[in-house]
């Protein structure tokens, strides 16, 4: 079945269809690939369909087929192509979207690829003809018109070239950024309102929808784009290639007759989501609240997919693009009038609307869910302290008879709570107030000065870093992968953030030579310690190793004796042991992620890691905690690897043959041309510059020492090898042994004599509690007037005093329950007859005080007044009835102060 123009398919049905009839033509369907683009760490986004195959156009890459079709997931927030601040406000800009296409890999060029999308448009989605309009390249600088295309679609449409309108590289001159494959494209345009008219093809569209819209860009791949000492560069491609695009929700607005994207099956669900929320009607318009709806709308699909492939908002990167989107979401919903957390509701409708076509965001719901809700309680908290801010400055303002906000305050509102002027300027103008803004400019600018002081400041360090690295041609050579010492010569001393030409003992220094063994801190590893010694006794104790400007090594050191001076020559010994334990724990590194990947789901990627010599950290992308179960198994995964003793195998290859391994790699990490590859197993293999094992079994015992939450999705793991693996076990067995000695018992029936001791302590503790009860009602114990007391009730009623007539008594008597207070209270009432008495008891942390009046006397005393100031005294409160009153307390230092206030309180 194929979707028609008129008959309103849905979108899945146009989805299928495309791909439908491009795998009738002998193209491979394939399924969307990631929007993290896996193992590049130079593009932030997948943002076209063709970004999967961009290596295959190259020749880089080869696939067992030659054409092929998706539908790809495609954001575009950042680069070259970035329609952020198009979303809400044009019917046809999105940040999330999907892009059909059809590629070629060396296999038909133009002719078929244009017979192709006029068929697909034309014949079997029948679009009328009449409604559109075709662009190609008319040729620009250099580049030369494509004739060849304006010929093509000649004779296959049929139009003359009226309709055929040539344009330069900004319109018909297509590449993915500075770098990768690109060539010059045709569009297909399609007219959305009443009457098409070609003449006005180069208006924008109105915001409803109505004008001529872009639908499909064809692409000739033709040239490989790649910049050569900062200028670019065009070489042919081996083969020309076609590779298209056409947005599924511009298509599917075309045929279901929708003017918007936002009144499509892909995103009218969401719209509506966000206007029940709001509580406002969606009226279409270019209204603010209609934008903000479809802002909305659009922002959640991005966060749903984002958060499905594991990025969660945070300050740098992709973390932080998402977060910027989720926060701008938010900053909607606030404007439209939502007071309570709403993004994570539309989120999950995303997740209902594409959950079937992409079982992923299914996978990851409650991770979608949690991180959204997460996110927007922690930036309403931000919102709610800015308004306060906001707030106190409007009363202030209106007692001084003003009308302004400073423009200090507005800065600050920005520096401190992330809050920024637009938003200040809706809420200053609800609140009927103005926004000095060129006063938040000034403080802006201000704010830069002080920051750009700061700058030079870290410049000037900086400039002798650069001033070093100019000292040698050669960057440092890196001996350490294969040795532990060497011989080098120095090359400068930095003291106190300055070049000197020598030092001497007792002084701390940072050393640079040409060779050296030592690593210096990166990719999570800390830098080697060690020592470097010299002629006439020159010993320098290495303290830390850290690299500067990318490739300055510098030993940060504290001479013990003797004296350097620059162009010496040193010998340089790295800690031997420290540098093997923390090999041991990089390489349990690799197979800790895994074995992660391999028990948790390939979702369980890598979000951070630090290893050092002790103990290694780290952080990955889990939604939950991992259980008992689950870390046992990661354990038993690791450790069988290390048993099996396989050789880690490092490779040094050109980037590109490592990125065809499938060798793994973190973005925003940044590789050179040729980068070192390490496999532990055949699913580990990473891009890797730090110091490993030489085989597996050299890491020896591998323990988790702990596993918990860093932030939301992200879970922290921490373990030891080798000899601190042992340490662990052994401390454990230390404490383990010493419970033992408390017990009397062996280790091993510890457990079994914890549990009896509870037990019997438990029993213990109740026959206590039922003691005192007897004693305190029948027999013996209790402590009256405040003062120690012994014996029983017949004891205690022996203090009571004789006051105006009534006998009066209070005693405490601690570790009673209530009800056991109240039963002592009236048997010492009873007994004694015209009476007032007071049973004060401690139970743990507080106190409970329970009075009873007799009935005779509750005319003269009402026991609720009684009790109120005793209890008081212990910091508590309480009341009751004439006859009967309760109370409670925390300071039980107090107890013997507040018994005795009983017969003040009567006297
Ligand atoms: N890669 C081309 C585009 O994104 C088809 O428009």
């Amino acid at each position: 079945m194929s979707a028609r123009f008129g008959e309103t398919p849905s979108s899945k049905l146009v989805r299928s269809s495309f791909l439908e009839f491009f795998g009738e033509r002998g193209h491979s369907v394939q399924p969307s690939a990631p929007i993290i683009p896996p193992n590049d760490p130079t593009l932030m986004f997948t943002n076209a369909g063709m970004v999967p195959f961009k290596d295959v156009f190259t020749g880089k890459d080869q696939r067992p087929y030659s054409r092929a079709t998706s539908s790809q997931k495609c954001i575009r927030i950042s680069g070259k192509h970035n329609d952020l601040e198009n979303v809400g406000v044009t019917a046809r800009h999105h940040t999330f979207f999907e892009m059909l296409g059809n590629f070629s890999f060396g296999d038909y060029f133009k002719e078929e690829a244009i017979v192709y999308a006029w068929d697909l448009l034309t014949k079997v989605w029948q679009i009328p003809q009449d409604r559109l309009v075709i662009t190609v390249f008319g040729g620009e600088g250099t580049m030369p018109a494509d004739d060849e295309a304006r010929a093509l679609w000649r004779k296959v449409t049929g139009f003359d070239d009226s309709r055929i309108i040539g344009l330069g590289t900004k319109d018909n001159f297509w590449s993915m950024g500075d770098t990768g494959p690109c060539g010059p494209c045709t569009e297909i345009h399609y007219f959305h309102g009443d009457t098409p008219d070609v003449a006005r093809f180069t208006e924008e569209p109105l915001p409803d929808g109505r004008g001529w819209m872009e639908i499909w860009n064809l692409v000739f791949m033709q040239y490989e784009r790649s910049v050569v000492d900062g200028a670019p560069k065009l070489e042919p491609l081996p083969k020309p290639c076609v590779d298209t695009g056409a947005g599924l929700e511009r298509v599917s607005g075309v045929l279901q007759g929708k003017t918007t994207n936002y009144d499509t099956d892909l995103l009218r669900a969401l719209v509506d989501r966000a206007s029940d929320l709001a509580k406002k009607p969606y009226l279409g318009t270019q209204g603010d609240d209609d934008v903000s709806m479809r802002v909305i709308a659009d922002h959640a699909r991005t966060t749903a997919f984002l958060i499905a492939e594991n990025v969660f908002p945070d300050r740098a990167g992709r973390e932080y693009v998402l977060r910027r989107v989720m926060r701008r979401a938010i900053r909607h919903g606030h404007r439209l009038g939502i007071t309570e957390p709403f993004l994570h509701h539309v989120a999950d409708e995303v997740v209902t609307l594409m959950g079937d076509t992409y079982p992923e965001l299914v996978r990851a719901r409650e991770s979608i869910l949690s991180v959204a809700h997460g996110e927007e309680v922690r930036f309403r908290e931000t919102i709610e302290r800015g308004l306060k801010l906001l707030d106190e400055e409007i009363v202030t303002l209106r007692s001084e008879g003003k009308d302004t906000i400073r423009g200090d305050v507005a800065f600050k509102l920005y520096g401190t709570y992330g809050f920024p002027l637009d938003l200040t300027e809706v809420i200053a103008e609800e609140r009927a107030v103005k926004v000095d803004k060129e006063g938040y400019e000034a403080a802006l600018a201000e704010d830069r000065l002080r920051n750009d002081k700061f700058d030079n400041k870290s410049k000037a360090v900086e400039e002798v870093w650069r001033e070093v690295q100019g000292l040698t041609s050669k960057p440092v050579h890196f001996t350490g992968y294969e040795r532990e010492e060497g011989e080098a010569t120095v090359v400068a001393i930095v003291k106190g953030g300055a070049l000197v030409q020598r030092a001497e003992t007792g002084d701390e220094v940072s050393i640079v030579v040409d060779v050296t063994p030592f690593y210096a801190e990166s990719g999570g590893q800390t830098g080697d310690l060690g020592r470097i010694t010299g002629e006439a006794g020159f010993v320098a104790n290495v303290q830390d190793t850290q690299k500067h400007m990318g490739s300055v090594f510098a030993h940060d050191a504290t001479i013990e004796s003797g004296e350097l001076t620059v162009g010496a020559r040193v010998k340089l010994e790295v800690d031997h042991a420290r540098r093997t334990a923390t090999r041991r724990n990089h390489s349990a590194t690799h197979l800790l992620h895994w074995a992660l990947r391999t028990v948790l789901g390939p979702t369980a990627t890598q979000k951070g890691s630090l290893v050092g010599p002790d103990r290694l950290r780290f952080d990955f992308a889990h939604n939950r905690a991992v259980t008992d179960e689950e870390l046992q198994r990661v354990e038993d995964l690791v450790n069988e690897k290390v048993l099996g003793n396989a050789p880690v195998v490092t490779e040094v290859l050109p980037v590109d043959q490592a990125r065809a391994k499938g060798a793994v790699a973190m973005f925003g990490e940044k590789y050179g041309d040729v980068v070192r590859v390490l496999t532990m197993t055949a699913d580990s293999v990473e891009f890797c510059g730090g110091t490993h094992a030489r085989a597996l079994g050299e890491i020896g015992l591998f323990k988790v020492l702990s596993e918990g939450g860093v932030s939301a999705g992200v879970r922290r793991i921490e373990a030891a090898t080798g000899l601190n693996a042992l340490r662990f076990v052994r401390d454990l067995e230390g404490r383990l042994d010493a419970a033992a000695r408390a017990l009397k018992t062996s280790p091993s029936d510890v457990a079994t004599k914890v549990e009896r001791l509870v037990e019997s302590s438990r029993a213990l503790e109740k026959e206590v509690a039922d003691l005192k009860k007897k004693v305190a009602l029948g027999g013996a114990g209790g402590s009256a007037g405040g003062a120690g007391g012994g014996g029983g009730i017949d004891e205690m009623i022996s203090h009571a005093r004789d006051i105006g007539g009534a006998k009066v008594l209070a005693v405490r008597v601690d570790g009673l329950d209530v009800p056991t207070q109240r039963d002592l209270a009236d048997k010492l009432r009873d007994k004694l007859g015209d009476s007032v008495v007071l049973v004060a008891s401690v139970q743990g942390p507080k106190v409970q005080l329970v009075l009873t009046v007799a009935k005779s006397l509750t005319e003269r005393f009402k026991a609720g007044d009684l009790i109120r100031p005793i209890a008081q005294i212990v910091g508590g409160s309480g009341g009751g009835r004439p006859d009967m009153a309760q109370a409670g307390g925390t300071a039980i230092g107090k107890v013997d102060e507040a018994v005795s206030a009983l017969y003040t309180q009567v006297g």
